[in-house]
């Protein structure tokens, strides 16, 4: 049966080997390739001409580079090419970009023909240990982000670091979050490694670069083998920071603010509840405020997109979340650096609103 971990490979250059990877999956090479204008530009034809000497047959589509091309009117124009140019259901789709492309062909192939097999090429550092993994797939509805969607889990994810070469610091950064967050909630010994090699992560030093990224991914299915429908609260826990992060996010209206950055304030404002709490030590809460302090964020967003909010707007703001049961808001929390919890009870509105003046005088101290 195909699991979450059985399928993901890690490798430099992936794409030589793709032929032999994907009979060894039992996947046609009859392909289309769904990149965004970025992933086109900069590894499209590459790609193809690699496929193309493996023998595969293939089509091609390309997406504006932005969130909204993660939209039911895109799907839609998209599912037209594939029916003109004679797509069946012998045909698979690999996306090539960062979460973007991987949720949306991550759609059309749950939906094209009742589901054709996906394959993802992950090429930001979020995609490759956080959105390409573990089968949930979405496009927007004007009224809130992934709401329409499918489970449905790739049959393999090709993860190839090299591609992250060429990707912005602020998205570098913005991926990074993820990958320190699976230290907090699931691994002390990946947190350590983290603390030890931030530098040389960020500075795209291959070998580091390659192991942050693949413990993540790996930890991300694992987490997900174990509870894949969200029932245990296991799966639950990858939202740690998140309750806040939506909320600041959904203040920067999904724009001024990446997403991985909204969830580095927001992990800070969750240790911070989980000291206040009483499950966090103090040493832990200093120890887990140093590596975030690490970040950096372009100039005046901090101030402008955390600093200076109303504490009552984004408390408000969070209790958007689509994540909330009957108006609760719930918190994924830590006891130690490496465990979280989901935690079970409605958390004080005073401790919530204390976190956060916590964690905004933890970034004003930060230079
Ligand atoms: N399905 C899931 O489980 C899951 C989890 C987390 C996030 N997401 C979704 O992921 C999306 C965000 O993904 P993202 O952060 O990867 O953003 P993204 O796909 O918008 O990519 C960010 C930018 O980087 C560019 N880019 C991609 N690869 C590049 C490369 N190698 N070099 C240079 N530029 C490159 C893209 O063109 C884009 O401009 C959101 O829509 C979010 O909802 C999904
Ligand atoms: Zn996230």
């Amino acid at each position: 049966m195909q699991t979450p971990t059985s399928h993901i490979i890690v490798r430099t250059p992936v794409v030589e080997s793709i032929a032999e990877l994907y009979a060894a999956s039992g996947l046609s090479r009859k392909t289309v390739l769904l990149f965004d204008e970025n992933t086109r530009k900069i590894y499209g034809d590459g790609i193809i001409e690699s496929m193309h000497r493996q023998g595969f047959l293939t089509r091609e589509l390309v997406v504006p580079a932005r969130e909204t091309s993660k939209s039911l009117s895109s799907a839609w124009k998209l599912y037209g090419k594939m029916i003109e140019t004679d797509v069946d259901r012998s045909w698979n789709l690999l996306a090539v970009g960062g979460g973007v492309v991987g949720d949306l062909g991550g759609f059309i192939a749950a939906s094209y023909y009742r589901g054709i097999p996906v394959v993802q090429l992950p090429t930001t550092l979020l995609a490759m240990t956080d959105s390409s993994i573990g089968g949930k797939v979405a496009i927007n509805h004007p009224l809130g982000k992934n709401l329409i969607g499918f489970f449905h889990l790739p049959e393999l994810v090709l993860i190839d670091p090299a591609y992250l070469k060429s990707l912005p610091s602020r998205e570098i950064y913005g991926g990074l979050a993820e990958v320190v967050k699976y230290g907090f909630i699931s691994d002390r010994n990946f947190f350590d490694f983290l603390k030890g090699h931030f530098d040389d992560i960020t500075a795209l030093r291959e070998e580091y670069l390659t192991e942050a990224v693949s413990r993540s991914a790996f930890i991300k299915a694992d987490v997900v083998e174990k509870d894949f429908r969200e029932i245990t609260g296991l799966r639950a826990t990858l939202n740690f920071g998140h309750t806040f992060a939506h909320g600041l996010e959904k203040m920067a209206e999904y724009r001024h603010l990446r997403h991985g950055e909204a969830v580095t304030i927001g992990m800070a404002c969750a240790l911070f509840l989980s000291h206040r709490l009483g499950y966090l030590p103090e040493a832990e809460l200093t120890e887990g405020l140093g590596l975030i302090g690490r970040f950096k964020f372009p100039k005046g967003v901090i101030e402008k997109r955390f600093l200076s909010l109303d504490q009552q707007e984004l408390f408000e703001s969070m209790y958007s979340d689509k994540k909330k049961i009957d108006r609760q808001l719930r918190f994924v929390l830590l006891d130690r650096i490496g465990h979280a919890f989901l935690h079970g009870e409605n958390v004080a509105k005073a401790e919530v609103l204390g976190a956060i003046d916590d964690a905004k005088r933890f970034f004003r101290q930060t230079p």
